[in-house]
């Protein structure tokens, strides 16, 4: 069993964390070791099959782990699984809300099975109602509504028992920009507020944007883990982006990609990027090749460092490929 510091100063506590589904060539995750800060608003981002959701239905008690254990607010989830439960919130991928019941009958299912009854109910279902913005909805049938109000729906299920604790799988895939923006404001407001946030995501923009935690997972295991800005020191991960004046011959940018240091070179037009942990020396030897090449130059940048870059620099890889 690996050891683990507990502090109370964390939401949670995740310890050699490992998980095969069964026929699974490889471990869905494969040791997983992180601590999220109690207040955090913590960004769990990684490609599509990364592991994410196996992680967090691990965290919040949906799947047990094959090794390892899990701590939330200082309480071992396999010894008081009841008691954990009702300090996290879960919003899951995969939309939970019964289509047949209303807005505020799906409130008043799940709140009831969260243990809450009477006036407590009532006054719950009414909050979760006003936060989401659904009053006007409150009496149509769940699977009338629109993708963007199901999920707003979703994310108060997750909300109705005042956890202090809510996880989010990738809440805003397929939905409007308004009901993505209402949910990002929402969940800024509850952070702020004081609750510990996990957010998971394969969209760099809204880690980048939302979250002040961040790891990064691919293939079972967290590859990097930090706040933005240290993560992205740490990494050297950068981008040069050259403009030329038309576009390049397949062979100089096969030079280019043959360049110490850079890790993938893409162009869209006349415009030249590579990734490289050492963007200045990167940028001066593509400058030279392009030189020699007779490639016009009309302007070059450099060092503007993402999340998309850091994963390319460490996987070979995009998030979204
Ligand atoms: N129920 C399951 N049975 C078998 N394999 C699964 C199951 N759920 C997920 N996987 C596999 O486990 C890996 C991680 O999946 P998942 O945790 O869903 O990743 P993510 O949420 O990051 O997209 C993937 O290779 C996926 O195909
Ligand atoms: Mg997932």
């Amino acid at each position: 069993m690996p050891r683990m510091k507990t502090s109370v100063e964390a939401a949670i506590e995740l310890g050699g964390l490992v998980k095969t589904y069964p026929g699974g060539a490889s471990p869905a995750v494969a040791g997983v070791d992180l601590v999220v800060g109690r207040g955090s608003f913590f960004g769990l981002l990684g490609p599509n099959g990364a592991g994410k959701t196996t992680l967090v239905s691990m965290m919040c008690g949906l799947l047990a782990p094959d090794a390892g254990r899990v701590r939330i607010a200082g309480l071992d989830l396999a010894a008081s699984p009841d008691e954990v439960k009702g300090r996290i919130g879960v919003v899951p991928q995969d939309l939970a809300v019964y289509p047949s019941l209303t807005p505020a009958e799906n409130l008043e299912y799940f709140g009831s099975m969260m243990g809450l009854g009477g006036s407590r109910l009532g006054g719950r279902v009414d909050e979760c109602l006003r936060i989401a913005r659904l009053g006007p909805y409150a009496q149509k049938r769940a699977e009338t509504l629109s993708g963007g109000l199901k999920r707003r729906l979703s994310l108060v299920i997750g909300l109705i028992h005042e956890p202090e604790i809510l996880i989010l799988d990738e809440p805003t895939v397929g939905i409007d920009p308004q009901s993505r923006l209402f949910i990002f404001d929402s969940l800024k407001a509850m952070n702020a507020a004081g609750m510990t946030i996990v957010y998971t995501s394969h969209y760099m923009e809204e880690v980048e944007c939302l979250c002040r935690d961040i790891a990064i997972i691919d293939q079972g295991r967290i590859i990097a883990h930090g706040g933005l800005a240290e993560i992205l020191a740490a990494s050297g991960a950068g981008t040069v982006e050259i403009r030329a004046q038309c576009a390049p011959s397949e062979a100089l940018l096969r030079r280019l990609g043959e360049i110490d240091g850079i890790r993938q070179v893409s162009c869209e037009g006349s415009i030249i990027r590579a990734a490289s942990a050492q963007p200045t020396a990167a940028m001066c030897e593509m400058i030279r090749l392009m030189e020699e090449a007779g490639a016009g130059i009309l302007s070059v940048s450099h060092g503007v460092s993402n999340l998309e870059a850091l994963f390319i620099s460490l996987t070979g890889r995009g998030l979204r490929e």
